[in-house]
């Protein structure tokens, strides 16, 4: 992995703060009753950590819910997709307003699974952050490389490809009110992780990319690290300096291992 050093490191005098977020990504799992335990559990156990931002991503039907049990706790909410138009015939979609009316913080962009299994190229992704900030909410826009292209070497030029595309689209400035998630494909929900070093350099590539745009909003942006991230692993990620925080799918339908994940977080650094 080459890494560049066009911008200091950022554990100096004038090192830029970003407070790290844990943002659960439920995926298509949970029910009324099982949700309604797991938010109790996760708002109880988030209380004292001010130190982190802590967030849960549900499906759109339990939006609602969400709002309900965690709009007097510390912990976000958001959704897991969003419609880049702002309304109209688009039977099945749901837009940012919408998702604004839930009082959603956060909204997914670019999942892999999305990517992939909905065809969602970097424009359609460009068009969701453009529709989530226009929304005033924080898209998570996802990015990395699939096993194939790890294999090939080609992790650099993939995610780099997927920042500038954004870069390009929108400018460095869609970057100050976003949140990128770097996860490699081979990694989520397989049990791999990438090693602490090897996210860190992407992560730090990434912030690069963006610094090429914009220096203080590559400063400012937070970094997640997402892909089999668990209670075991999370202190170690949140160890390195680019990495600031984790997307967590499977570990997040567990209140045990979300809260450790979340606590790791508010004790790092
Ligand atoms: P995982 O999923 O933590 O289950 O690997 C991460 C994600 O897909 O965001």
């Amino acid at each position: 992995m080459r890494f560049l050093s066009t911008i200091p490191p950022f554990n100096g005098i004038g090192e830029t703060v970003r407070k790290k977020l844990v943002a659960g990504n439920w995926k298509m799992h949970g029910n009324l009753a099982q949700n309604s335990a797991l938010l109790l559990k996760v708002a109880e156990g988030t209380a004292s950590l001010d130190k982190a931002e802590c967030a849960v991503c549900v499906p759109f039907p339990y939006l609602f819910q969400a709002q309900d049990l965690l709009r007097r706790t510390v912990v976000q909410w958001g959704a897991q997709n969003v419609s880049q138009y702002p309304s109209g015939a688009y039977t099945g979609e749901v837009s940012a307003g919408m998702l604004a009316d839930f009082g959603c913080r956060y909204v997914i962009v670019g999942h892999s699974e999305r990517r992939r299994l909905y065809a969602e190229g970097d424009a359609t992704v460009a068009a969701k952050v453009g529709a989530t900030q226009a929304g005033g909410m924080i898209p998570v826009v996802c990015v990395g490389e699939t096993l194939e292209e790890w294999e090939a070497g080609r992790t650099e030029a993939v995610v780099t490809g997927q920042i500038q595309a954004l870069l390009d689209g929108l400018g460095a400035q869609a970057y100050d009110r976003a949140v990128v998630a770097y996860e490699p494909v081979w990694a989520i929900g397989t049990g791999k992780t990438a090693s602490p070093a090897q996210a860190q350099a992407v992560h730090r590539m990434i912030r690069e990319v963006v610094a090429q745009g914009d220096q203080r909003v590559a400063e400012r942006l937070r970094i997640l690290y997402g892909g089999s991230v668990k209670a075991a692993n999370a202190a170690e990620l949140f160890a390195m300096p680019d990495i600031d925080g984790a997307l967590v799918g499977g570990a997040s339908l567990d209140a045990g291992e979300f809260l450790a994940i979340c606590a790791a977080a508010h004790e790092s650094r």
